[in-house]
């Protein structure tokens, strides 16, 4: 069937609201009433696992750097993450008992497939988590998991992000489960709050206008730099590229902890600084890279939730405030402010939301 806006404006506005229930579906179809996790057969077997291997380009692989967080931390896996372009030419070796792990919304982009046939023979087992179940690399895969977002038009992924988060969140917490790394409560409460995520990302819609408004300020900036630390790191890259995509201003992200190794040196008045900080366990070491910002006299947003702006938007120039969220888990959520702010800013600055000049929704050519 042709897919249209449903009465949205672009179908990257629609595809953002649509999250809540994109992430319901994935939810009903991994998890079961009694909040077991289900995998397509043969599922997978994390017991033999020592070492996953994750490839993708562009925003799948900003999913698999927020999922390595996730498999190091709670499931004790190690993860190594290329860029598919990077990996297939540098013909890296790989060690016993590796899993290939593929991330890709359309499963035909070129490098990710390449990369994905070099590790034929080489890994144990290949896996992928697509969204067009009938792609090349699904069908290349041991096992394919689908992320069940529904069609994406808009060349700038959104709710494939979200929903491959989210796969990528079960995926880590079954990893966890298997190799004794979680006690039945503690699983217990962290399927609660995955099951918690499509209100929450509802509530988060909510921001919109107020992003809206920050956007327009946004929209007069030539260079925007993203921090983020821990999990939020790879949100501040992702909210970059979403940023540069389709606004096509210049946007970069650090790791705040790196601040001061270089791009503090581009701070001054004109450069908005996005910072991403839920409050948890990272947050006083976040603020403190922020007020070398401000001290330097930066336009910082902080996107926090009510305990982070109560601690923290002293002397900030916005803050948007996010609901409270499980820590683990607060990417899926913060993904939200970073789609609505680069949809907003491309709509003050009046480009082409959905088609962004010389970029392509599939890269299935070198
Ligand atoms: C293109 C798209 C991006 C996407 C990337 C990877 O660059 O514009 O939105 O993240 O390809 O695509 P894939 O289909 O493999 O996820």
């Amino acid at each position: 069937a042709q897919v249209d806006k449903a009465g949205h404006r672009h179908f990257m506005a629609k595809e953002i609201a649509e999250q809540p229930s994109r992430l319901t579906s994935a939810l009903s179809f991994y998890l079961s009433d009694d909040g077991a996790i289900r995998l397509p057969e043969p599922g997978i077997d994390f017991t033999g696992v020592d070492r996953l291997t994750m490839v993708a380009c562009g925003t799948a692989s900003y999913a698999c750097h927020v999922a390595k967080y996730w498999f190091e931390q709670l499931a004790g896996l190690p993860v190594d993450i290329d860029v598919a372009s990077e990996f297939r030419y540098r013909e890296p070796p790989l060690a016993a008992r590796t899993t290939a792990l593929f991330v890709s919304q359309s499963g035909e982009t070129a490098d990710t497939l390449a990369a994905l046939r070099y590790c034929r023979g080489k890994a144990d087992r290949i896996l992928c988590v697509v969204n067009v179940a009938e792609s090349s690399i699904a069908r290349e895969s041991d096992l394919a998991l689908p992320i069940l977002a529904g069609p994406e038009i808009g060349v700038a992924s959104t709710k494939a992000f979200s929903c491959q988060l989210l796969v990528l969140g079960v995926l880590a917490l079954e990893a966890a489960r298997q190799r004794g790394r979680l006690d039945g409560a503690a699983y217990a409460e962290q399927v609660e709050s995955l099951r918690a995520l499509p209100g929450l990302v509802n509530h988060a819609l909510s921001i919109s206008d107020e992003a809206a408004r920050i956007a327009t300020r946004l929209a007069e900036a030539r260079d925007v730099l993203f921090l983020g630390r821990g999990r939020m790191f790879p949100l501040a890259l992702e909210g970059a590229l979403k940023l540069k995509e389709i606004s096509y201003i210049h946007a970069e992200a650090y790791a705040s902890g790196e601040l001061k190794h270089g791009p503090i040196a581009l701070v001054d008045k004109s450069v908005p600084v996005i910072v991403m900080a839920p409050h948890d366990e990272l947050f006083d070491k976040t603020v403190s890279n922020m007020q070398e910002v401000m001290a330097r006299g930066g336009r910082v947003l902080l996107i926090t939730d009510r305990a982070g702006a109560a601690a923290a938007s002293h002397g900030v120039w916005e803050t948007l405030v996010m609901p409270d969220v499980a820590d683990l888990w607060a990417p899926i959520l913060y993904a939200v402010p970073a789609q609505l702010l680069a949809y907003h800013t491309a709509m003050a600055k009046g480009t082409d939301v959905d088609q962004p000049r010389n970029l392509a929704k599939s890269v299935t050519v070198e």
